[in-house]
């Protein structure tokens, strides 16, 4: 049982891919906190975990709600004594186009999915660092990571996420707590009617949960998007690619223009560590021109 003694929360986990997560992660072994808004749909999936030998605790509450979430910590802790694991995985749409979509939806949709998960992780931050473990999900989306019609609401909260991720794995590295985003495919209740038939036939909620044992598991990695839908699983980066050094000059902006190629091409692009590769490289570069003027354009 990999994850033997792991105290683990799913928000959301009264359905869809969470009510998965939460059945996967029990039968690996963890003690289970079922999140949900309703009481009834949480205590179902707790039942059931119970039912098939695991232990599991049915906890409602939004993840917008700090108070809620305090308590369900501490209720967690009070039974348990740990947390080691946070599937941020509560979510809504509220799909229009941007010309249609209002911003009372814009807001709401941003606050579950960034704020509910930046009020989830905080509330679990301290205690992860004080047992200097902690294996932290953040849901994120294709949406978010490559944009789809409809879903600027959605696809703005969703890259969020991993821009939350990508600080709190740099953050949580010292103190043993690793961050990773989950971007999955699954016929739940919120891709009903969005997707065609055939393609919800083969994307069975519970063939995305896997990827929880790698994330959340002893040797997770940290600062991993994993992409899981349909039993097919990948990983996507933010690159920085090779770049010019165009430096100064009125005709700045035109050079920018004719070095466009090389400056998209995509051929020598990295993966940076931290936010300040950019700057180093930008600093390293103009450093290398003023040297040698023929190094300008590497
Ligand atoms: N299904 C997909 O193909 C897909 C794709 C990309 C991302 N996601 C993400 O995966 C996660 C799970 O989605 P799903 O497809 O299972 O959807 P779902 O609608 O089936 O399940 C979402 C669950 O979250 C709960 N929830 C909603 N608001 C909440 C709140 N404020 N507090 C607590 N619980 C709340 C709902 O009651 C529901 O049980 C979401 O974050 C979603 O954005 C899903």
């Amino acid at each position: 049982m990999p994850l033997e003694g792991r105290v683990a929360i799913i928000t959301g986990a009264g359905g869809g891919l969470g009510r998965q997560h939460a059945l996967y992660l029990a039968r690996k072994g963890a003690k289970v906190v079922v999140n949900d808004l309703s009481v009834e749909a949480a205590d179902i999936v707790a039942a059931e975990i119970v039912s098939a030998g695991g232990k599991a605790l049915a906890i409602a509450g939004s993840v917008t709600d700090e108070a809620a979430i305090a308590a369900l910590v501490e209720e967690a802790l009070g039974q348990w004594g740990r947390i080691d694991i946070l599937v941020n995985n509560a979510g809504i749409l509220r799909d229009k186009s941007f010309a249609k979509m209002s911003l009372d939806d814009f807001r709401l949709v941003v606050d579950v999915h960034l704020m509910g998960a930046a009020i989830c992780t905080k509330a679990v931050w301290e205690t992860m660092r004080q047992q200097e473990y902690g294996r932290i999900v953040m849901t994120t989306s294709s949406s978010g990571l490559y944009g789809n019609f409809g879903q600027a609401n959605y696809g703005a909260a969703k890259m969020a996420l991993v821009g939350l991720m990508q600080t709190l794995a740099i953050e949580g590295e010292r103190y043993g707590i690793r961050v990773n985003c989950l971007a999955p495919t699954a016929a739940t209740g919120m891709t009903e009617g969005l997707l065609d038939a055939e393609s919800l036939a083969r994307l069975d909620p519970a063939l995305v949960s896997p990827a929880l044992l790698a994330l959340t598991g002893e040797d997770a990695p940290t600062r991993a998007i994993v992409c899981a839908g349909a039993g097919h699983f990948a990983r996507a980066n933010v690159t920085l690619t090779g770049g010019s050094y165009i430096g100064t000059g009125d005709d700045a902006g035109e050079r920018v223009i004719a070095a466009w190629d090389q400056i998209s091409d995509t051929a020598g692009s990295l993966v940076p560590a931290y936010g300040f590769t950019q700057l180093e490289r930008e600093v390293e570069s103009a450093k290398a021109a003023h040297a040698s003027p023929l190094a300008a354009n590497r």
